[in-house]
């Protein structure tokens, strides 16, 4: 399948979840055999010079880890706080309504690796920031993040300036 084809399954759902919002659901994306192929194998040609991935609880682990396998790469989850035992470090980003936390697993990335921070969407860009910290606290550099989807108003992007971001699709 072309990925225009995959990434046009991607679904707007209105007053989801609350009214006023439209919630761009990738579940087609994740349940359509060829569309997840095309957009993870899109995904993994972003990535260069890798030694690890970094994906984000919990929609983010879905396409952290096929990249991670189709490139032959472990996958570091970035957890939301308190599902880790061993916990590494951890970092708060905001929500809509206060902050929330998310830790990483200590000793899965070494210091100098190069990781790539992978999740399905970009919004106000504050959980794939925080996901960067925590590879940064873990004395490692950030070679780029990959998303699926951007949402363009959100102003995530301008969050992660000077970081190499790759999108599949900017709505
Ligand atoms: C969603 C999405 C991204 C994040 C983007 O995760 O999967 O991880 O929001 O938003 P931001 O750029 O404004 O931080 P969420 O935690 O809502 O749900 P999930 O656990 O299903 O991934
Ligand atoms: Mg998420």
């Amino acid at each position: 399948m072309e990925l225009d084809e995959a990434l046009a399954l991607i679904r707007r759902v209105p007053d989801f979840p609350e009214p006023g919002v439209v919630f761009q659901d990738i579940t087609p994306v994740l349940g359509t055999a060829d569309a997840f192929k095309a957009v993870v194998d899109a995904m993994a040609q972003t990535l260069t010079d890798v030694d690890a991935i970094v994906a984000i609880d919990a929609r983010g682990f879905f396409f952290g880890a096929a990249v991670a396998y189709s490139r032959g790469l472990g996958v570091v989850p970035v957890r939301k706080a308190g599902k880790l035992p061993v916990v590494g470090g951890k970092a708060a980003y905001s929500l809509e309504y206060g902050t929330a936390e998310l830790e990483i697993p200590a000793g899965m990335i070494e210091p100098g690796q190069r990781v790539v921070v992978i999740d399905d969407v970009l919004a106000t860009g504050g959980t794939a920031a925080a996901a960067c910290e925590l590879v940064e606290l873990a004395e490692a550099e950030v070679a780029g993040i990959t998303v699926l989807l951007e949402i363009g108003a959100l102003g995530g992007r301008g969050r992660l300036a000077g970081r190499k971001l790759d999108t599949l699709l900017t709505v």
